[in-house]
């Protein structure tokens, strides 16, 4: 399974990157406006990062105006993966695009319809939104689930990328469903190292090394 950073903070993406176990970033319009910096500089630096894919979205409604924007967008970088809407525009965008050997990401999914979709207009991501649905009283890990089916019946190359995500144990499931791709923020992906018997457990050999008297170096 691969691991993506939700993130536009760069001084995160950098400490996560450093582990190796980071293969890609998704951004949205949001994460950008929380990074305080321009979309394109911010996009570019993140590229330079990681050697993975780079979700930057476009902010236009209509498939015109998202083919200018993801023609500027792409120029970025070759690992820039161009992010559109689970829309009809959105759709055609992708399908132009993909075509055309870009990558695609397509966003804010939260029906296996819409998956199934984005899967026909050969999406290289399909981004269903656990956190968001289980919001919403739906259940996000149970779309995970179909979308896999749906996919697996028909061996579509569409990478389900599980976005949203709130919690380890979110991480967990779609490990256990089979998710292609976890997208989470960088606090979630760091508390994945965590266990309280990994920190007790070190602070009893720790406190028994010291009796020894002994160093390794
Ligand atoms: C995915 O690409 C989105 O950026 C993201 O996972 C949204 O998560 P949120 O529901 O926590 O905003």
């Amino acid at each position: 399974m691969k691991f993506f950073v939700d993130t536009a903070d760069t001084a995160d993406i950098r400490e996560l990157a450093a582990t190796g176990l980071l293969d890609g970033v998704t951004t949205n319009p949001t994460l950008i406006h929380k990074s305080g910096r321009k979309f394109m500089e911010v996009v570019e630096e993140i590229c330079g990062i990681v050697d993975g894919p780079v979700s930057a979205e476009v902010v236009a409604l209509d498939h015109e105006t998202m083919m200018k924007e993801a023609e500027i967008l792409r120029k970025i970088a070759d690992n820039v993966c161009i992010k559109v809407p689970l829309t009809i525009d959105g759709l055609k965008t992708c399908k132009a695009l993909t075509d055309d050997g870009t990558l695609v990401n397509v966003t804010l999914c939260f029906s296996a319809n819409q998956a199934l979709l984005a899967a026909k207009a050969g999406a290289s991501f399909i981004s269903p939104f656990v956190g968001r649905h289980d919001d919403n009283g739906f259940d996000g890990l149970k779309l995970i689930e179909d979308i896999r089916l749906i996919y697996d019946n028909y061996q579509f190359d569409t990478e389900i990328l599980a976005a949203s995500l709130r919690h380890p144990i979110h991480v967990l499931e779609c490990a256990k469903i089979g998710a292609d791709v976890i997208t989470a923020p960088p606090a979630v992906i760091k508390m994945l190292s965590k266990h309280v018997l990994t920190d007790k457990g070190l602070e009893g050999f720790a406190a028994d090394w010291a009796k020894t008297g002994q160093t390794i170096l």
